[in-house]
């Protein structure tokens, strides 16, 4: 049997954003907290380098908006920007305050004022500047906020709870627009719950499974995006696809990332034969922006015909790799590669999701009562490249805005209202799963192949053509089979493509990471890529 939930705020998605929000809001809120997994499954757990922010008194807010703005290649909205950077030492504090143990300086009480903890540095930033815990940055952060959360017994954590889509008034064929909560699948009983909401969040990560080649974890498939977009939210710059310059290359290593806080520390990329080629491509070698890194990496692998390039750090002392280091140097240990005395094969691979659902400081999107915040989101911090670490950040100042926001609203907000249950009388058991696993693989390589690092008009044609036959089918199979984990987030996946597809084809430029041979110059005025659901004929 199906069940009904109640709760005053829902948040879908257990990561950084999520957490951040849960637990900013205050004690007397019911609140409910989803993973569609295991709670640790989302990207935060994974991610290695670090925060941003501005805490070293020789460091400025103007640097650091500087820098993001370079690296956003003219697409940044300035006041997204200096919004965040803004707040950035204040939810740094917060973190510290919930108990994360960022690696401390060796000097700590320094009399010069500098600040105690260890920064490093990552490419685009012309300050150390990134807080972290060696190079598990995410899992210290996930793991003292999700203790945090078990400490309060208004934040109900729900794992293995697939968000399948949202229920709004105009879905409901009622007066208004307002989002009332989501229709959820428990993977635990089969059934689709009802989960009612005064506020309804969406913190569900990018899309970065929509390529072959992923740092990200499995669960990124663009839900939180797809579902915004079914509800009516406009989104932005889906054409900006990150990807990270250096993932491990091995035949057994899954979406292992080789954070670029090696590079921060003097890690070098060279050719097979030892030559370094990044002082061929920009002034900052390594430490250039990841757009123009990782088209480097696969410039040289194309030019010579190479499946992999080297990252080598073994020229630093052993023991300070092993310090600074320690989860990629066991991990790259674990297949025999001893980052103390050789070089890392690195490959670049899809990282990270710079556009998203639209939504203001506050984190609300076009839908009332529905916010987006983190990864889901184009808030116009990243603009055309997203700067490293600055994503972090931007998960937790919107968090901590959006919490504030609701706060505010809740006096105005109505009451919850009895919702119609998920209606299964139509649909039957699967009895052709090869066709979602098939599909899968089939949009995730062509959207490798036709939508990757470098782009043309002939390639995002096929990938358009493919991507509608993918979605015509997908679609007949969610209206007459039982959704699972798998369906749900195929139907997400091949829908966040397609706009991606259709982002990419209206932009006539090359700018920050969309690169197109066929206009492979700069527009004189950068504009945002925006998508209206109103306005798509898809
Ligand atoms: O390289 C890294 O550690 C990744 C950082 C980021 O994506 O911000």
């Amino acid at each position: 049997m199906s069940q009904h939930f109640q709760h005053d705020v829902l948040v879908i998605g257990s990561g950084a954003a999520g957490l951040t929000l849960a637990l900013t809001l205050p004690s007397h809120l019911k609140i409910a907290v989803l993973s569609k997994g295991e709670l640790s499954q989302g990207s935060t757990f994974w991610a290695q380098g670090g925060v941003a922010a501005v805490l070293d008194d020789t460091d400025t807010v103007e640097s650091h908006v500087e820098d993001t703005l370079v690296a956003g290649a003219g697409l940044c909205r300035e006041d997204a920007v200096k919004f965040t950077v803004e707040h950035s030492r204040e939810a740094i504090q917060w973190l510290i305050e919930q108990g994360v143990p960022f690696t401390r300086d060796h000097e700590p009480g320094r009399e010069d004022g500098s600040f105690e903890f260890h920064l490093t540095r990552e490419g685009g930033h012309s300050h150390r500047r990134i807080i972290h815990a060696a190079d598990a940055t995410g899992a210290a952060i996930f793991n003292a906020l999700l203790e945090q959360a078990r400490q309060r017994p208004n934040i109900e954590l729900l794992s293995q709870r697939v968000a399948v889509d949202l229920i709004t008034e105009q879905k409901l064929g009622m007066d208004g627009q307002r989002c009332l909560g989501a229709y959820v699948l428990d993977r635990s009983t089969g059934e689709v719950d009802t989960f009612s909401a005064r506020f309804t969040v969406l913190a569900s990560g990018g899309a970065s499974k929509v390529y072959l080649y992923t740092s990200n974890p499995d669960g990124n498939s663009g839900d939180g995006i797809a579902m915004a977009w079914r509800a009516g939210c406009r989104v932005g710059n889906l054409e900006f696809n990150q990807f990270h310059p250096t993932c491990l290359y091995h035949p057994q290593a899954k979406s292992f990332l080789i954070t670029e806080a090696l590079r921060g520390e003097g890690a070098l990329l060279r050719l097979p034969n030892g030559e370094r080629f990044m002082p061929r491509f920009h002034t900052l070698g390594e430490l250039a922006p990841r757009d123009v890194v990782a088209r480097a990496i696969d410039h040289e692998m194309k030019r010579l015909g190479i499946d992999y390039v080297y990252l080598d750090i073994s020229h630093k002392p052993a023991e300070f790799i092993r310090e600074h280091f320690p989860t990629v140097y066991e991990r790259c240990l674990d297949f025999g590669i001893d980052i103390t005395c050789e070089p890392i094969p690195v490959v670049p691979a899809a990282h990270y999701t710079c556009g998203g659902v639209l939504v203001d400081s506050q984190g609300r999107t076009d839908v009332p009562n529905l916010y987006a915040i983190g990864e889901t989101t184009f808030t116009g911090l990243h603009g055309a490249n997203r700067m490293a670490s600055n994503s972090l950040l931007e998960c937790f100042v919107y968090a901590r805005s959006a919490a504030a926001d609701i706060l505010a609203e809740l006096p105005k907000a109505q009451t919850l209202v009895a919702l119609p249950c998920w209606d299964a009388s139509q649909v039957t058991d699967s009895d052709e799963d090869v066709i979602i696993a098939h599909n899968w693989d089939e949009l995730r390589r062509f959207m490798w192949d036709y939508v990757g690092i470098v782009r043309t008009n002939k390639r995002l044609a096929r990938a358009q053509h493919r991507v509608r036959l993918l979605l015509d089918e997908i679609d007949e199979f969610y209206s007459n089979y039982k959704v699972s984990r798998d369906l749900i987030e195929l139907r997400n996946l091949a829908q966040v493509a397609e706009l991606i597809i259709l982002s990419a084809m209206q932009r006539h430029e090359s700018r920050g990471l969309h690169y197109t041979l066929d206009y492979p110059d700069l527009l004189p005025e950068a504009r945002d890529t925006i998508l209206a659901p109103s306005t798509y004929c898809g």
